[in-house]
């Protein structure tokens, strides 16, 4: 009796002790700087429908500027360039204008910037499809990087069912991603937001880019919602939507294929909020490159929050390059499900998308607090989770909140170099070695917090 006894205040005692322990590690997860992501979910909330719709019915006293009425041709083959010139300065002088690329025709526009300061309130309305020259040997040489550049707006909104299309096919087959022997030259972005604030996006289709399709650099409050991006999974470099120096950003149900990242964040960006994101095929959603020869690489507070992942070469990745400086810092990936995804969780600091092999160096940039939580689905390469840090620059504060991947074979594992952090919940294929890393550490705060 007394042996019996004493056993089941033993396992009573285990009970207790793993109790305490799993809420002492809740409480880590807890503490970790999720206040940081507050009021995620109101931004969602607002109702835009009317200004949707307000450019059709004129109310609001709403003036349209319609390219057809510059002289555009619409025929897909004759130069609109001079049109979309002449009715944006036109749009953007006058208030409550509305520039319109009407519905049903195609508009051939070479590189040009649409400059701000306009009136607040502009609405670009795409209902139509612009298209790019599709031959790269006769592009302007003045704008190799940039084909449609939007400059200096604030308050202003690109919203219809039209079409940016970047016309790439012959830039892709000159890309030395493609075939060696051709040089590695730089080719034009479809559109670029630029040194903008409070601008909106909402339901353009961007498609065969000649790189990036659409770029938001050196702006504040930036929103898109239900934007589609379409290009081959083997068009070089053609990112989906690129973050640069960027703050305040959300990208809301948006439909992403293409060949390079769906979603890429880059430098000088904080305050990154994805939500209800599909991408695929691509390369998945990434932060970084950074830390490209030498530079310094700062990326703040992102947050994927629902986001579905299906063929892609990576899942949610941080990149960042040898020698670098600055850090990555409060990240959140959760409720993502993937479908045959290669490298699903990936963090490398040994990034090297250069032809020539790149030397380890001491100096990295430093990657801490990254949550993956309820993150599920199969992996296509065996390192279903690959954490590869640097050594003189670790990783820290990964934590592991419910994460199930599995190999089709059942062969999964975890990849960990210099990386700590914690695991919580159910989390397969076993991440031991982030843990193992980490115990000095966590065992101290287990200790304190009991
Ligand atoms: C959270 O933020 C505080 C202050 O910004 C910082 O000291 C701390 O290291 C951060 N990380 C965690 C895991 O608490
Ligand atoms: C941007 O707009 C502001 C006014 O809003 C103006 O002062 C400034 O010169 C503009 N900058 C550029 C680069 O056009
Ligand atoms: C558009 O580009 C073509 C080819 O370079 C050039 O001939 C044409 O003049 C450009 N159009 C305008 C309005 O600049
Ligand atoms: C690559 O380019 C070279 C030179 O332009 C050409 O001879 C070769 O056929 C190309 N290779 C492929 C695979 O397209
Ligand atoms: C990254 O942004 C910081 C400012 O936040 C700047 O000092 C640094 O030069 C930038 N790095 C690159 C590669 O542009
Ligand atoms: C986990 O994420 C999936 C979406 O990927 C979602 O449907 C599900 O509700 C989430 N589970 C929890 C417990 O939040
Ligand atoms: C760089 O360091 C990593 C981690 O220690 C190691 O796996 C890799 O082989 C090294 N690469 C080179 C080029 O030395």
């Amino acid at each position: 009796m007394a042996k019996t006894e004493t056993k089941i205040l033993f396992i009573l005692f285990l009970v207790f002790l793993l109790e305490s322990l799993g809420s002492a590690q809740k409480n880590i997860i807890e503490e970790e700087n999720l206040s940081e992501f507050e009021g995620f979910d109101d931004i969602y909330d607002e109702d835009e429908d009317e200004l949707f719709e307000l450019w059709k019915h004129g109310r609001g006293n709403k003036v349209l500027v319609n390219v057809d009425s510059f002289g555009a041709a619409g025929d897909g083959t004759s130069d609109d360039t001079k049109a979309f010139e002449d009715a944006w300065k036109q749009a953007c002088s006058k208030r409550r204008s509305v520039f319109l690329v009407p519905p049903g025709r195609t508009y051939l526009v070479n590189a040009t910037k649409f400059n701000g300061p306009c009136d607040n309130g502009l609405i670009i309305q795409v209902e139509g499809t612009i298209v790019a020259p599709s031959e790269p040997e006769n592009w302007d040489p003045k704008s190799t990087k940039a084909w449609l550049v939007f400059n200096n707006l604030t308050g202003v909104t690109f919203q219809g069912n039209g079409i940016i299309d970047g016309s790439g096919s012959k830039w892709w087959a000159a890309s030395c991603k493609k075939n060696k022997s051709n040089p590695c030259k730089s080719a034009p972005r479809a559109l670029t937001i630029d040194s903008s604030s409070g601008i909106r996006v909402k339901g353009l289709t961007f498609q065969n880019s000649q790189q990036m399709h659409f770029v938001i650099s050196r702006s504040d409050s930036v929103r898109v919602t239900g934007v589609k991006i379409s290009s081959p999974g083997d068009s070089p470099n053609t990112d989906g939507i690129h973050i640069s120096e960027s703050t305040n950003i959300v990208l809301q149900d948006c439909k992403i294929g293409t060949g390079d990242d769906c979603v890429s964040i880059v430098n000088a960006s904080s305050n990154i909020k994805m939500k209800k994101i599909y991408c695929g095929p691509g390369h998945g959603i990434s932060i970084g490159s950074l830390g490209k020869d030498d530079s310094i690489g700062i990326v703040n507070r992102v947050v994927l929050d629902t986001a579905f992942l299906k063929g892609t070469t990576n899942g949610l990745r941080i990149k960042t390059w040898q020698g670098g400086s600055g850090y990555v810092r409060t990240v959140r990936f959760q409720n993502v499900q993937m479908e045959d995804v290669s490298n699903p969780i990936i963090i490398d600091q040994f990034y090297c998308d250069s032809q020539k092999p790149c030397q380890n160096q001491t100096s990295a940039v430093e990657i801490s607090e990254v949550l993956y939580r309820n993150v599920t689905g199969t992996t296509k390469s065996q390192k279903a989770m690959k954490f590869a840090c640097s050594d003189t620059v670790p990783c820290s504060h990964i934590t592991l909140d419910n994460v199930n991947l599995e190999a089709r074979d059942g062969t999964a594992e975890v990849y960990c170099n210099s990386a700590t952090g914690i695991i919580a919940g159910y989390v397969h294929p076993e991440a031991e070695c982030l843990n193992s890393n980490d115990k000095k550490i966590e065992e101290h705060n287990v200790h304190d917090e009991l």
